[in-house]
């Protein structure tokens, strides 16, 4: 995939999946923003005893201040923007629970992190992507939203609204050859998994993997290679798409 050059904001980069997605990147040549509400120290160095390019930007996905300023952070070192992978979420950070039991502020936040910070993410981007010519947008959503998630209605519903909000947007943006797509991913071992499934990990990864036509669980490297293709001009004509990365439990 030829990504040189390219440069590609990837919020929640500080670790798990973000963190994959920036060293698989770097390592194809693009120019790497990884922006988190956590530390990207681990990040950065990783993608740079590699040899790839990449900054470090702290971004709080809620506030779009910050978000204009990690969007003038990139222009600052790569002077312009590409793509936009909008993988920031609470996930591993929030606890699941029934329905009716879930609290309002965690609804809120869920609501706010993973919905809202992904509109206030484009706005800070999208002009930059649009005077580079054009480029991607790639959010992240989730098996939850098309198969449904016992125990996680605010998780799953906030990943429902990112497909609409992505086919909305595609629609809008194609005028500015701005491609916007969504990928929905089944479990993925990362730390963010482990903390949302604590000690019924196993026994949870075990029926996930059963209900799969690949009968195996994902790992973040296993997701690198839709993120690289949605990302470069390979995918060139694929727009307002939800690519499912769940090994075969949805056929669309
Ligand atoms: N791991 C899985 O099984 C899985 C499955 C489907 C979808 N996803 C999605 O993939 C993405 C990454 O998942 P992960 O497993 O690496 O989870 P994770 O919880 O480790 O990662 C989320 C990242 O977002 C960051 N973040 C949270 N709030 C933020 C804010 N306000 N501003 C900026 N950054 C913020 C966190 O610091 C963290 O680095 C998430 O969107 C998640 O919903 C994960």
């Amino acid at each position: 995939m030829e990504l040189l050059g390219k440069t590609v904001v990837v919020t929640g980069g500080g670790r798990g999946l973000g963190r994959a997605y920036c060293e698989s990147l770097a390592e194809q040549g693009a120019n790497v923003v990884a922006a988190d509400i956590r530390d990207t120290g681990n990040t950065i160095e990783a993608v740079k005893s590699a040899g790839g390019h990449a900054i470090g930007v702290h971004l709080d996905v809620t506030d779009p201040i910050s978000c204009n300023d990690m969007a003038n952070a990139a222009i600052e070192a790569y002077g312009r923007i590409d793509s936009l992978v909008n993988n920031a979420a609470l996930y591993g950070d929030i606890s699941g629970g029934r329905f009716d039991q879930i609290s309002d502020s965690q609804w809120d936040n869920v609501m706010n992190v993973n919905i809202k910070g992904i509109w206030n993410c484009c706005r800070a981007c999208v002009p930059s992507i649009r005077e580079s010519g054009g480029g991607t947008i790639i959010n992240i959503s989730s098996l939850a939203a098309t198969y449904g998630m016992p125990y996680a209605l605010d998780y799953a519903m906030s990943k429902a609204a990112v497909i609409g909000m992505t086919r909305s947007l595609a629609r809008e943006l194609g005028r500015d050859w701005i491609r916007v797509n969504a990928v929905a991913p089944t479990a993925v071992l990362t730390e963010g998994t482990e903390e949302y499934m604590g000690e019924k990990m196993e026994k949870a990864l075990a029926v996930i993997a059963s209900n799969q036509a690949l009968s195996a669980n994902l790992e973040p490297k296993d997701m690198v290679g839709t993120i690289s293709f949605l990302v470069s001009d390979a995918s060139k004509f694929i727009t307002g798409q939800t690519i499912m990365v769940d090994g075969g439990t949805t056929l669309l």
